[in-house]
């Protein structure tokens, strides 16, 4: 079964996820996961098969893991969390391992140690680390002075955990994703890059609204067109009516992000119209869902109706950070 092509039935059976975790395992164990554009289509496939296993199996034994002592997860933060640190922490504790959280006032990374040498000592304790961090340069140094694989728990530039939970979402409600397109309204930040690129390799359109001054990086949508190849289509515009006709998936994210606290009131104005309300919602297929990776911000970039509505699947959606998560780090760490 391949999530691309084929319709969500697992009909109870772990021998999809088995033999994804199988055929895939040995090519991704000891791999980091920075960026969307780090995997193949087909990758990609196999973690969502994985997903789909663990979430299948949840609340009773893993079926894919046999660790012969348990493996460890450092988690950094330098910014605030709450789904990606309770599901990373969580997960890999159902996988049988172990976890620690370091928040940025303890370790200073980059300023009371350098980052290649906390990646050297992390190395010698742990078997995978998960970083927030302001910049991404921050993950490529931590990953290029260990050999631990290195999970982007989300920088300036992207958020791939996020896209492989979203697309694994779409999978389950929307059916196979291979064709489907994805409309997304508002800043062209990094959770749109990993989305773009999360759409080039399963062939999903994606149609992204944004105001002006505040597109995507356009190397990310270059990338992402040529890992497409003329399969699927990433545009940007700044019409968000253009951007949502027609669309399977309506998608929204905070104006502000996370480190531009100081950019809010011009970033207000400028987003003014990018809201996701029932008028826009209209436009997309009568049977289209909304998706958000969340925190939301009510009344901004989505009205209570839409985030409430019958249509939107936001709390499914962060439920499934925790059967991607362990997908993700099964498949990094692996056996
Ligand atoms: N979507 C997401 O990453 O949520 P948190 O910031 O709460 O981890
Ligand atoms: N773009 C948002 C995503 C939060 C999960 C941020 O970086 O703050």
């Amino acid at each position: 079964m391949n999530p691309i092509t084929d319709d969500f039935n697992l009909a109870g059976s772990h021998a999809p996820a088995t033999d994804a975790f199988e055929q895939f395992g040995a090519t991704l164990k000891g791999r980091s996961l920075l960026s969307m554009a780090e995997i193949t289509s087909d990758e990609f496939a196999a973690i969502m098969t994985v997903a789909a296993g663990m979430e299948l199996g949840h609340k009773t034994e893993s079926p894919f893991l046999k660790w012969t002592y348990p493996k460890s997860l450092a988690m950094i933060f330098e910014k605030p969390s709450l789904r990606t640190r309770v599901t990373f922490d969580i997960g890999m504790r159902q996988l049988g391992g172990l976890t620690t959280i370091l928040g940025p006032a303890e370790i200073g990374l980059g300023q009371r140690e350098s980052v290649p040498d906390v990646a050297q000592n992390l190395q010698g304790w742990v078997d995978c680390v998960m970083a927030r961090v302001f910049d991404h340069q921050v993950l490529i140094d931590l990953r290029d002075n260990c050999d631990l694989p290195i999970i982007n728990g989300l920088s300036d530039f992207e958020h791939p955990c996020q896209a492989v939970t979203d697309f694994y979402t779409i999978w389950e409600k929307a059916g196979k994703l291979d064709g489907l397109t994805l409309s997304y309204i508002g800043d062209g930040n990094n959770v749109l890059h990993s989305l773009a690129l999360a759409g080039a390799l399963a062939g999903v359109n994606i149609h992204a609204a944004c105001p002006v001054g505040y597109e995507p990086d356009p190397s990310v949508i270059g990338a992402a067109n040529e890992i497409a190849d003329g399969r699927c289509k990433i545009e940007i515009t700044d019409s968000p009516n253009e951007a949502t006709v027609g669309a399977d998936v309506v998608y929204t994210d905070v104006w502000t992000s996370m480190g531009q606290e100081k950019e809010q009131l011009a970033r207000i104005q400028a987003f003014r119209s990018f809201q996701v309300n029932s008028e826009l919602m209209a436009l997309a297929k009568p049977d289209a869902i909304f998706m958000h990776c969340l925190p939301a911000h009510r009344g901004d970039e989505v009205t209570d109706d839409v985030m409430d509505g019958p249509q939107s699947v936001v709390f499914k959606q962060a439920e499934n950070r925790l059967h991607a998560q362990k997908a993700i780090m099964a498949m990094l760490i692996g056996k």
